[in-house]
């Protein structure tokens, strides 16, 4: 709470409601999230990124045809326009960062009223993505392919080799697990704009600038960097005890949120398992694992009975790390599975069509009387 007595503000708007919502639930203390009616360890390792936004658009899954449909809709709409392409030449000539680069880029999908907004914007922000990163290391992009799936593309635009399913099947579950989460910032930020009547494309791009920041998509990175430093088991200890000695925070552990662990932590635990039993570097997965074993011991000594957990981040960045991904993508790909949920959630402010705005509370002064400028 903040704000003079008997005041009502809230700081952070922390526990206020300010949506109902049939597009995902997040249960802080019983450690649940629910996608639409599924739970997240139900749908996220099961579903293809292409059913999980249709679900969240619809309410229900697809059919067999209605499913073919859409795949075809998205894949048919994600050549990128002249003026997107050469937006993206000029920021990678000025080395602008992924995500400056991506919300410029995605403003530009409006330039030409497009009929399905929506669509547009699921379908390309891959493929911008995908883009921007070729041209950053001096490569030309790739072009599209129409037959593969959406997560596949992705992979395949980013290297130009045909991703193997298991790959395929990681990326997919990465994408379906973070593509809503409750009323976040971003996720507000996007209802905050499309409840003005004003137009999709704009609140994405108002989500992505939310989404940038660190307090809430930008840090990923950093828990990953963590397990680099460490370098080997025996590190684990000495090196976490020392960052919590000088007050520093371990990354990828603790949530304001979830008071248990971070159920996210567990569908991508699953999925990072079995992607690095296949692929990938088998003795970094196993020292993340001791890394977090020892955190979470050495987190209890720290803030005993807190119960300070796992979070998304840590496995989002070994997963996305075994996908072969460099870590300043990690924030871009959160931003093109998240922009399943934006969208929907785009679509149910549309038809609640009620303006958001809510009131602030004046603890200025008062009563002032005007100086002309010489007596000031
Ligand atoms: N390492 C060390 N100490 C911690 C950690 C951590 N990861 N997380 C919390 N604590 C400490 C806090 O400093 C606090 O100590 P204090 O009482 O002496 O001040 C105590 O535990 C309780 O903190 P909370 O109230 O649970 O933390 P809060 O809700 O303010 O912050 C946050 C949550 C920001 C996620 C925090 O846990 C953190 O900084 N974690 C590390 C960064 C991180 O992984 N961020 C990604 C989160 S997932 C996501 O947002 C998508």
């Amino acid at each position: 709470m903040g704000g003079s007595s008997g005041s009502s503000f809230v700081a952070g708007l922390e526990g206020v409601v300010a949506a109902e919502t049939r597009i995902s639930g997040v249960d802080g203390d019983a450690g649940a999230l629910t996608l639409a009616g599924y739970p997240v360890e139900e749908i996220s390792g099961r579903a293809s990124f292409e059913e999980m936004v249709y679900l969240l658009w619809h309410d229900e899954l697809p059919n067999t045809e209605e499913l073919a449909a859409f795949r075809g809709a998205l894949a048919g709409r994600r050549g990128l326009p002249a003026a997107t392409l050469e937006l993206l030449r000029a920021a990678g000539a000025r080395n602008v960062p992924q995500m400056d680069a991506l919300r410029m880029a995605a403003g530009t999908l409006g330039l030409d009223a497009p009929d399905d907004p929506a669509l547009d914007l699921v379908a390309r922000l891959p493929v911008i993505v995908a883009t921007y990163h070729r041209l950053l290391n001096g490569q030309e992009p790739v072009v599209p392919d129409p037959d593969l799936g959406h997560a596949a593309n992705y992979l395949y635009m980013l290297d130009g080799e045909r991703p193997g399913e298991d790959s395929v099947r990681a990326l997919e579950t990465y994408l379906n697990t973070v593509s809503d989460h409750g009323m976040n910032a971003s996720t507000f930020a996007a209802r905050v704009i499309v409840a003005t009547r004003s137009d999709l494309v704009s609140a994405i791009v108002g989500a992505i600038g939310a989404l940038k920041g660190p307090l809430h998509g930008g840090a990923p990175g950093p828990a990953l960097d963590v397990v680099f430093e460490i370098g080997e088991a025996g590190n684990a200890e000495p090196v976490l005890r020392e960052k919590l000695r000088r007050g520093e925070r371990l990354m990828g552990f603790g949530h304001r949120i979830y008071r248990v662990r971070d159920p996210r932590a567990d569908v991508l635990a699953e999925a990072a398992e079995k992607l690095f039993a296949t692929d990938g570097d088998r003795d970094l997965y196993a020292l993340a694992l001791e890394v977090e074993k020892t955190a979470l011991r050495l987190l209890e000594e720290h803030r005993p009975g807190r119960n300070l957990q796992t979070n998304v981040e840590f496995y989002t960045a070994l997963l996305l790390h075994g996908l072969g991904l460099p870590t300043d993508l990690f924030t871009p790909t959160f931003a093109i599975g998240r922009v399943a949920g934006w969208t929907a959630h785009c679509l149910e402010q549309r038809s609640e069509d009620r303006l958001i705005r809510p009131q602030s509370e004046y603890v200025g002064a008062t009563d002032r009387t005007w100086l002309p400028a010489q007596e000031r």
